[in-house]
């Protein structure tokens, strides 16, 4: 039977059997070390050149080269591997690994050119596990909140996001679209009787940027629940969600700052603001000067975090001109009860409470010069019945790599996709 690496501990003494992965090997002449790991933790193991048959076959191992190994295990002081190794009495030779192409000094694009074998560096093993840790606290916590996580459709008919870039495939001779945001099927969710639905799936667009916070495939969590009807009920979930998922990150702090070099969020600090008095805050500091209309650049969202030192930022009530139709627009006020969240610096979410009434709604999609005969779909789904609702979608990726202070969202994607990148 197999035993993992952390169960070591109470087998001193005994014969055991390890899968592991190779990390180093030191040949010497009697002897040969080797440093290995299964997804557990890391040992060391002692060849004697004496009694291991293998033991030259052994000795051209190279790093990544996986094994199944027998032996004998003991207490060893000098051993860094929780003072224990392991007195090789024979091993398997599963899979003979070839020199590395990379170093994790390479440059980015030779990493990502062989990311299998970036992703073997345990500082890309943690990035992995921890963006699987944030996810599950998210889902832990909507799931306690009564959400049904639901999967919607990636091809469309029509765009669902106007001013962002879409895909055009083609469809059996006719034109789809890659979807652009869940938007339209998490409000047909709502329709559709659910009161509280998300999603966590691909997001797809056609983004011409060469920036570090723009992937053209990117994982999305949208959420959507009903019988809201102020955005600060909205963002209130949001930062409940956060705060859920970035506790449950406590047992990586130790090896993030190892790793990484930086101490972990867990228990980040939030703020709520308008955007007018975002901008308010940019103009006083002298950093910028926005007009009504206008949206925060990026800059300005850097800015306010430098400003502010404050992990997560709600700034809300965006510009009709400056948000889509589906929003609720107050008109009186000439803003919509909408929002973004800013992490560390970058948006990672924006959300709103949306237009439910179908008169509104028709009105408003007209208003932004959108053909209602392109999203008639949509608009039918008002038709037998909708609770007001709102939501927000936010960019896995974005909050990956801003907690591990990565050079690009790139670097928080398992295999990146960007207008150079179809590969690996
Ligand atoms: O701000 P966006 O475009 O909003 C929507 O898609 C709305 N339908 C959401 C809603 O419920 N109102 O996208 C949501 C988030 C952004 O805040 C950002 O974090 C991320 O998705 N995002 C990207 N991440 C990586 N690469 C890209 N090209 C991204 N575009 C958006
Ligand atoms: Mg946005």
């Amino acid at each position: 039977m197999r035993t993992l690496v952390r169960e070591l501990k109470e087998k001193v003494g005994q014969q055991v059997k390890l899968y592991l992965t190779l990390d180093v090997l030191r040949d010497q002449k009697h002897l040969q070390f080797i440093l290995a790991h299964d997804k557990s933790g890391s040992i060391q193991l002692v060849v004697s050149k004496k009694t291991v048959e293998k033991h030259e076959e052994i000795g051209t191992l190279l790093q990544g080269s996986t094994f199944i190994a027998y032996g004998l295990l003991v207490e060893a002081l000098q051993s860094k591997t929780q003072g224990l190794e392991l007195q090789v009495s024979s091993i398997e030779i599963m899979s003979k690994a070839e020199a590395f192409p990379i170093t994790q000094e390479s440059s980015i694009d030779l990493r990502f050119d062989y990311r299998v074998v970036d992703l073997k560096f345990p500082k890309q093993q943690l990035m992995l596990k921890l963006r699987s840790a944030f996810l599950k606290g998210c889902r832990e916590y909507l799931d306690s909140k009564d959400f049904t996580e639901i999967s919607t459709p990636k091809f469309m008919s029509a765009a669902s996001e106007s001013g962002s870039q879409v895909f055009k495939v083609d469809y059996f001779g006719k034109t789809a679209y890659l979807s652009q945001s869940p938007q339209f099927f998490k409000e047909a969710g709502i329709s559709s009787g659910l009161e509280a639905v998300y999603e966590i799936a691909p997001v797809f667009r056609a983004e011409n940027s060469q920036s570090s916070r723009h992937l053209t495939e990117f994982t999305g969590l949208d959420v959507e629940f009903a019988w809201c009807f102020e955005v600060a009920e909205v963002m209130q979930l949001e930062e409940q969600m956060m705060l859920h998922a970035l506790s449950k990150l406590e047992p990586f702090k130790e090896e993030v700052k190892l790793l990484y070099g930086i101490e972990l969020t867990t228990q980040p600090t939030v703020k709520y603001m308008t955007l007018e008095e975002a901008k308010a805050i940019l103009k006083e500091k002298g950093v910028m000067s926005l007009g009504k209309d206008q949206d925060l650049p990026d800059e300005g969202e850097r800015m306010l975090y430098e400003i502010l030192k404050t992990d997560l930022i709600f700034v809300s009530d965006y510009p009709i001109a400056k948000r889509p139709f589906y929003h609720y627009w107050e008109r009186d006020k000439g803003t919509t009860k909408s929002f973004d969240l800013i992490f560390k610096g970058i948006e990672i979410t924006s959300g709103a409470i949306r237009q439910h009434k179908l008169d509104v709604l028709s009105e408003q999609i007209v208003e932004k010069g959108v053909s209602l005969e392109s999203v008639s779909g949509y608009l039918q789904n008002f038709t037998w019945g909708c609770s007001p609702h709102g939501g927000f979608g936010l960019g896995v990726d974005r909050v990956i790599a801003k907690l591990l202070d990565l050079s690009s969202v790139k670097e928080a994607a398992f295999m990146p996709r960007d207008t150079e990148r179809l590969t690996p």
